[in-house]
């Protein structure tokens, strides 16, 4: 079984509908920035916060969870410079503590997005919040065996598309890349 947290989201929801065509698939989200109804039927949804130990390991008890997509972000709070409180807290914090569940109950794979930024170094508490995460996961990886994709990506607009064309296309284009890094990451645990 699949763990999406942040299932509800923008991206989150599509990568759903497709993950539930072929696998089982248990949604994390608190709808902070989005609707229950956004959420495929044919996923198991649980209203919690990945910041809460108890919520993680209800879950983690409960399912037989394979891997965690964890797609779970701040779109909806202001500017990372004014709240940068939020942003550590929900991007750095909530994720160390998936990390130690995750451990806990011996789930090694993770696919973690990045929206990549035009500069080397992280300029934003947003930037540097995921730029954390990112070094976390390397120390993970080396101390604990986890196992990890970042999936990164750059908004591409194209002057000949409506808005919603690309937003389409981006949706569609992030969705097919998460699920080819997932199906990476899972193949390479069968070699
Ligand atoms: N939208 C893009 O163009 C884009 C591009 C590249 C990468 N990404 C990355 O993809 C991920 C998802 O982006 P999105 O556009 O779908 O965002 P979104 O805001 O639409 O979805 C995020 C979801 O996470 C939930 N959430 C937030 N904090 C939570 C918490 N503590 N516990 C449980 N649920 C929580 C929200 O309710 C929401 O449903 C993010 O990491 C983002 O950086 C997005």
């Amino acid at each position: 079984m699949f763990l999406v947290i942040g299932g509800a989201g923008y991206i989150g929801s599509r990568l759903v509908k497709e993950l539930v065509k072929k696998e089982e698939v248990v949604v994390l989200d608190n709808l902070s920035a989005s609707y229950q109804e956004a959420v495929d039927s044919g996923a198991v949804f649980v209203k919690g916060d990945l910041g809460n130990e108890e919520d993680l390991q209800m879950i983690f008890r409960s399912y037989p969870i394979k891997a965690v997509l964890h797609m779970a972000a701040n779109s909806r709070f202001g500017n990372s410079e004014q709240e940068p409180l939020t942003y550590y807290e929900n991007n750095v914090s909530s994720t160390i503590t998936l990390l130690k569940v995750m451990l806990e109950y011996k789930v090694k794979n993770l696919i973690f997005s990045m929206e990549e930024t035009t500069s080397e170094i992280p300029l934003t508490p947003s930037e540097r919040s995921k730029y954390m995460v990112e070094q976390i996961l390397v120390d993970f990886s080396n101390a604990y065996g986890l196992r990890y994709q970042n999936v990164r990506y750059v908004q591409q607009a194209k002057a000949d598309e409506s808005i919603s064309q690309f937003e389409d296309d981006q949706v569609n284009h992030l969705t097919a890349a998460h699920l080819q890094a997932l199906e990476a990451l899972l193949v390479s645990e069968t070699v």
